[in-house]
């Protein structure tokens, strides 16, 4: 029987399109990439001749009104993602939604109504730290189990990628995609931060928050760069432009329109409270200091991230953990980790979410099932973000309005 094959179209051949997302779809045997579009030819001529998709368009609403597609990837600056769901979705095309889903709830929420009305099956990401990552499923597992106790309180600070250099703090292209007032800031480049939190401790209450633009201006990689970087791949496996763009000379001026620091209290629904810092920082810090994975602490154990690991947790119920060592620690071996290749589980080597999220909307298309990182995921992260932003705007408490009850896997 021939393999059945979804036919998927992309729209944003940008820097997360071509790194990652492209050169997995090409590869996959259960893919038929039709079309690629994209505001600026010399970018979808260069990821058609790169990855081999037939179709080229540079208007968006001419590709979902002409190609002969079933699903979207939609890897356009943030401002496009709202405008650009509701069109797809409104073709009855599944779409995969690159963060941020919105950046505030009235939007995200036309979004989510819309997936529901048209029956689609959509990803919101990110869904690195969700429960499609075995480290972060197994974390989830034994949480809910009880190795914490009665979880107290927590904290975490997310500064976005080392790769950006110890001292250049702030990304290093895309005006559009990070900069501009409806990118969302660094706030809303950040949801793995409310994620991370979530997929550990189950949903949040409400929120109190701080948040800022710290930091007003920034130098920049200009955009042609990237069609430079483009012309000059041959070889599809090797399009990240991560490679390159953190050493390229930054003459681009622009100012941060949005929040780029967000200090915020979150009350969950398991009674704990916590710290989540996200924002960035420009100078190098000393191992075990500043920045900070998650650190959750309970009456019974402390969950820690970090420290070379990818998790460790203490715990005094030991039969719940799958191995202690001599000082009774459980850890997870960091990604890459030598020691990883002899643990039993999960399996070793790197998650690539943008591969996880791709290969488990296309799995769940063909085999008619609800994705785990759904638009109720999908809504209650950006609503911890979008309140977190209310709050400081009003000076009050964001009282969460969207659980996880029909979240759809049946795990919360
Ligand atoms: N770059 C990363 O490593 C990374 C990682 C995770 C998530 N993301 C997310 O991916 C999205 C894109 O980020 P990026 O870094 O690839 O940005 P980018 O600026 O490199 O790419 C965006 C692309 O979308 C195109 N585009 C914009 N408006 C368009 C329109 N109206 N019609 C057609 N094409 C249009 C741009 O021309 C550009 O090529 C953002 O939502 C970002 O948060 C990026």
């Amino acid at each position: 029987m021939p393999q059945q094959k979804v036919k998927v179209g992309v729209v944003g051949c940008g820097v997360v399109a071509t790194a990652y997302y492209l050169p997995y779809l090409m590869r996959m045997e259960t893919v038929d990439l039709v079309a690629v579009c994209d505001r600026y030819e010399t970018r979808t001529a260069a990821t058609a001749r790169l990855f081999g998709a037939r179709e080229q368009y540079l208007d968006y609403d001419d590709m979902i009104d002409r190609a002969d597609i079933e699903a979207v990837f939609i890897l356009t600056a943030p401002g496009t993602h709202v405008p650009f769901t509701l069109k797809a979705v409104g073709a009855r095309k599944h779409v995969l939604i690159q963060k941020p889903m919105a950046t505030d709830m009235d939007d995200a929420r036309r979004i989510a109504a819309a997936i529901r009305e048209a029956g689609v099956k959509a990803i919101i990401e990110p869904s690195s730290n969700t429960l499609l990552d075995p480290d972060t499923a197994l974390v989830h597992d034994l949480v809910k189990k009880g190795v914490l106790g009665d979880v107290l309180w927590f904290s975490l600070a997310w500064t976005g990628p080392a790769i950006y250099g110890p001292a250049l703090g702030s990304n290093p292209y895309g005006q559009d995609a990070f900069y501009t007032k409806d990118s969302g800031g660094f706030l809303f480049d950040l949801p793995y931060a409310p994620t991370q939190i979530v997929s550990a401790l189950g949903p949040c209450k409400s929120v109190y928050a701080k948040a800022t633009i710290g930091v007003k201006e920034a130098d920049i990689v200009p955009e042609e760069k990237y069609d430079e970087f483009l012309a000059s791949v041959t070889d599809p496996n090797r399009a990240n432009y991560w490679d390159v763009v953190v050493d390229l000379p930054r003459t681009k001026h622009v100012q941060m329109e949005a929040v780029d620091q967000a200090y915020s209290l979150y009350e969950m629904a398991d009674g704990s409270v916590g710290t989540c810092h996200v924002g960035r920082i420009y100078h190098p810090v000393l191992p075990g200091t500043g920045g900070g994975g998650l650190q959750v602490f309970g009456t019974d154990g402390n969950l820690l991230f970090g420290a070379g690991y990818t998790a460790s947790i203490i715990s005094r119920h030991k039969a719940l953990l799958p191995h202690v060592d001599a000082d009774g620690w459980f850890h997870i071996p960091a990604r890459g980790d030598a020691s990883r290749a002899k643990w039993p589980q999960p399996t070793p080597g790197a998650f690539n979410y943008y591969h996880a999220s791709t290969q488990h909307l296309i799995d769940c298309i063909l085999e008619d099932r609800e994705p785990i990182v759904n638009v109720d995921w999908g809504l209650h992260i950006t609503e911890m973000m979008a309140g977190a932003l209310e709050s400081s705007l009003t000076g009050e408490r964001y009282d969460m309005t969207t659980t996880l009850a029909s979240h759809g896997t049946g795990d919360w």
